[in-house]
C-alpha cells in the first residue's frame, strides 16, 4: 500500500469542504509511507499503543455503534493513517473524553480490488497522543456475523461474533490493521440484557443484568487478534485455568468433549514454557463459523463441529492452543509469512497430539496432513501456481487468504519436523523454547527467523540445513521427513481393491467353540467391519484414496454398510459428498447433501464440495440452487469464497 507525497496533497485536502470526505483521485498517487503490504497505516511516523473501545451492540439494525481511542506513540507526525472498510465515521477527535476538539479528516479511495478498503488521514499535531474515531458498522462489515434466532441453537435469542484474521478487523473498528503492530486494549460494551459479552480479553462468568462488560487486554496483541461475540451464552469451569463457552444448550456437551483440555496445557507448558496468559477459554460457535478455530486470545473460537461426541477432531483444539505460543506470543510481522503461525503452530499441535494418544495416532493425524500437502502441491503445478508453494511469499497486491493453504501449515510443519530429524527432538525443543522465549510479544519476519535459527540451531553451517531453500523455493525439499505408519498403507490398500473393481469388506465367518452342558458345541459368526473399526481418520484416507470412477452400486453398497451419508462427523460427511459430487450418486444423497450445505458454514467443508459441484452441469445447477438458500446463513469468508467458485 503506497502513497506518494501524501503530507502535500494532505494540505490541498484538509482545506477542501469538510462536507465531500472521500477523498477523489489524487490520493491515489500519495506516498510511501505504509509499512505493510496490506495496511495504509503509517506506523513509522505515529502508531497506536492502546486502545480502548466504547461500543453498543445493537441487534435491531445490525450496527455496532463506536468510539474507538487510540493512544498513539507520535515520533512528529502531522496525519496518522488507519485502516476502514465498510464503516461509517462520524466524527474525529484529539484528546481525553470531555476535553475532546474535533479535527479533519479525509477518507481515501477503495483499492481496484476492494481488497484492502480505505485509508482514513486524521490530521494531527506532533504532539496529538490522543485520536478518537466516532463511526458505526454497516453490512459491509464483513468481520461480523448477525445470526438472527433461527440460526442459534436456542432459537429464541440471536447471535453476535467477529472474526478479524487475516485484514477484517477494519471492517469492524477503525484501526491500523497491520499485524506488526501491537497494541493492550480495554473495551466498555454494551449489549442487550439478556444477552453475555466476550472478547480476546479477561471475560465474565454469568449474564450481566444490566448488559455492561468491561475487558482488558493486558498484553500487546496485534489487530488481528482483537474479537467480540455476543449471546445467550453459558460457561463450565474445565480445571487448571481452562473453561469452556458456549449456547447454553450446548455446553454440557462441549464440556464432554473438551474435558481433555487442562491435560493439553499441561502438555504444551512442559514442551515450550509456561503459557503467558492468564486463563485459556473456549467459545463454541454457532454452525455458520468459517473456520475450525480462531486463536484469539484468552478466549479461542471454536467450531461446533468440533463436538461429535468422540473426542475425534480435539487436534483442531490442539492447535489453536499452541497459537497461544506460536503466532500469539510470536507473531508473523505480515501475512507473507503466514508460515511462521500455521507451520509453528501444526508441528506443536502435532506434539501435542502425540503426548496424549501416543505415536502412533498422531502420526496417522500427521500424514492425513501430509498426504493433503501432496494434493496441493499436485494442484499447484498443474493449475501453473506453484511459485506460491514457497513458505514465505510475495503478496503484494494480492489478497492475503492466499497464504492460508497447506504451504503455510503442512509444509511449514514438516519444515520443523525435518529439523527434529537432522537435530534431534531434544535439540530442537530446546531451540523452540528458547526461540518463544526470546520472541516474547513481538513480530518476526522470515529472514529474521533464518538468522535466529542460524545463529542457534544450524551455528553457522557446524551442521548444514537447507533452510533458505525451505523458505524461499518453491515445492517440498528432498530432505523432506517422511511419516511411516502401516495402518494407513492397509486402508489405503483396501481402497485399491476397490479402485480395481472389488469389494475390499466383505463378510468375514469365523466358527468358535464353546461348551454348554458338557459339550462340545460351533457357532458361526458373520463379521462385518463396522464404521467404528476404523479411526475417522483412517476412513477420511479411505474415502481420499477411492478413484472418482468408482461405480455407482459400490457408492451405494459402501454407504449401506457404513452410513457415510449419515456419519455424525463433518470430516467424513464432507469427503464422502466430494467424491459423491463425481456421480450421480450425489442426487441420491442430494437431502443429505443439501442439509449439510444449509447448517455447516466452516470454509474447509463447504467449498471443497461446492467445487466438487461445479464439474459436472447438472452439478452446477445443484450447487447453485442450494447456494441461494444457504448464503445467508453463511459468514462473508465463506460467501464470497463459495461465490468465486459459481461465477
Ligand atoms: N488462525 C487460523 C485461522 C485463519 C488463518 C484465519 C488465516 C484467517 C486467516 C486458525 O488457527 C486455523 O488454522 N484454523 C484451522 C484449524 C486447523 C488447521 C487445525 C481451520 O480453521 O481449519
Ligand atoms: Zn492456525
Amino acid at each position: 500500500m503506497k502513497f506518494v507525497g501524501i503530507f502535500c496533497i494532505g494540505i490541498i485536502l484538509w482545506a477542501c469542504n469538510p462536507s465531500s470526505r472521500t477523498a477523489t483521485s489524487s490520493t491515489e498517487n500519495l506516498s510511501a509511507f505504509a509499512q505493510d503490504d496490506h495496511s495504509y497505516a503509517n506506523l513509522e511516523q505515529i502508531n497506536t499503543t492502546h486502545l480502548h473501545l466504547d461500543l453498543e451492540v445493537d441487534f435491531s439494525s445490525q450496527t455496532i455503534y463506536g468510539v474507538a481511542r487510540h493512544r498513539m506513540h507520535n515520533r512528529g507526525a502531522d496525519t496518522a493513517i488507519f485502516d476502514i472498510k465498510g464503516l461509517l465515521i462520524q466524527k474525529v477527535t484529539l484528546g481525553a473524553k470531555k476535553h475532546e476538539k474535533e479535527t479533519d479528516f479525509i477518507i481515501g479511495p477503495m483499492d481496484k480490488d476492494s481488497l484492502f478498503g480505505q485509508a482514513l488521514l486524521v490530521k494531527v499535531d506532533s504532539s496529538t497522543q490522543l485520536i478518537n474515531i466516532y463511526y458505526q458498522t454497516t453490512q459491509a462489515s464483513a468481520a461480523l456475523d448477525w445470526l438472527d434466532t433461527t440460526l442459534t441453537s436456542s432459537k429464541t435469542k440471536p447471535f453476535l461474533y467477529t472474526q478479524g484474521q487475516a485484514i477484517l478487523t477494519r471492517t469492524w473498528i477503525p484501526i491500523q490493521d497491520a499485524p506488526s503492530n501491537r497494541l493492550t486494549y480495554s473495551a466498555d460494551v454494551k449489549v442487550p440484557s439478556d444477552l453475555m459479552a466476550l472478547m480476546s480479553a479477561k471475560n465474565p462468568k454469568d449474564i450481566h443484568k444490566e448488559g455492561l462488560y468491561h475487558f482488558e487486554m493486558p498484553h500487546a496483541i496485534p489487530s488481528y487478534l482483537i474479537a467480540l461475540a455476543v449471546g445467550d451464552i453459558g460457561f463450565k469451569d474445565l480445571g487448571n485455568q481452562c473453561g469452556v463457552y458456549a449456547e447454553k444448550e450446548l455446553l454440557e456437551q462441549c464440556a464432554a468433549e473438551f474435558e481433555d483440555l487442562p491435560q493439553m496445557m499441561a502438555t504444551a507448558e512442559k514442551l515450550y514454557g509456561p503459557y503467558q496468559w492468564g486463563r485459556y477459554d473456549v467459545l463454541v460457535l454457532p454452525y455458520s463459523f468459517p473456520f475450525g478455530g480462531m486463536e484469539n486470545p484468552m478466549l479461542t473460537f471454536a467450531n461446533p463441529t468440533l463436538i461429535t461426541g468422540d473426542k475425534s477432531l480435539v487436534s483442531v483444539l490442539a492447535h489453536e492452543l499452541a497459537h497461544s505460543w506460536s503466532g500469539n506470543l510470536v507473531t508473523n510481522a505480515s501475512w507473507s509469512d503466514l508460515w511462521l503461525n500455521e507451520g509453528t503452530t501444526v508441528y506443536f499441535e502435532q506434539r501435542i497430539m502425540e503426548a496424549l494418544k501416543g505415536k502412533e495416532i498422531a502420526d496417522i493425524l500427521a500424514q492425513v496432513e501430509f498426504r493433503e500437502l501432496e494434493q496441493t502441491l499436485g494442484q499447484m503445478k498443474t493449475e501453473g501456481t506453484l511459485a506460491d508453494s514457497k513458505l514465505h511469499l510475495d503478496l503484494k497486491n494480492r489478497d492475503p487468504d492466499i497464504a492460508m493453504s497447506d504451504i503455510a501449515y503442512v509444509k511449514g510443519a514438516f519444515f520443523f519436523r525435518t529439523l527434529e530429524q537432522t537435530y534431534t527432538r531434544p535439540i530442537l525443543d530446546a531451540f523452540l523454547k528458547a526461540y518463544f522465549k526470546h520472541y516474547s510479544f513481538q513480530t518476526i519476519n522470515a529472514k529474521q527467523f533464518a538468522s535466529h535459527l542460524n545463529k542457534y540451531l544450524t551455528k553457522n553451517g557446524q551442521k548444514p540445513f537447507n533452510y533458505n531453500e525451505w523458505i524461499y523455493t518453491a515445492g517440498l525439499p528432498k530432505n523432506c521427513a517422511r511419516i511411516v505408519a502401516p495402518r494407513i498403507e492397509q486402508i489405503e490398500a483396501k481402497a485399491q481393491l476397490l479402485n480395481q473393481g472389488k469389494y475390499p469388506f466383505e463378510d468375514m465367518i469365523r466358527n468358535t467353540t464353546f461348551k454348554k452342558n458338557g459339550k462340545t458345541r460351533r457357532r458361526t459368526q458373520i463379521i462385518r467391519p463396522q464404521y467404528k473399526d476404523y479411526l475417522i481418520q483412517e476412513w477420511q484416507l479411505f474415502i481420499r484414496a477411492l478413484s472418482d470412477q468408482v461405480p455407482i452400486e459400490r457408492l451405494r453398497q459402501l454407504d449401506k454398510q457404513f452410513a457415510f451419508s449419515h456419519s455424525g462427523n463433518c470430516e467424513i460427511l464432507c469427503d464422502w459428498f466430494v467424491l459423491a459430487a463425481h456421480s450421480p450418486y450425489v442426487f441420491e444423497i442430494q437431502t443429505e447433501l443439501k442439509d449439510f450445505l444449509l447448517k455447516i458454514g466452516r470454509r474447509k467443508y463447504v467449498l471443497p464440495i461446492y467445487e466438487a459441484l461445479v464439474q459436472t452441469k447438472e452439478g452446477r445447477t445443484l450447487a447453485k440452487k442450494i447456494f441461494n438458500e444457504a448464503q445467508v446463513t453463511y459468514h462473508s469468508v465463506t460467501r464470497n469464497s463459495v461465490q468465486k467458485v459459481l461465477r
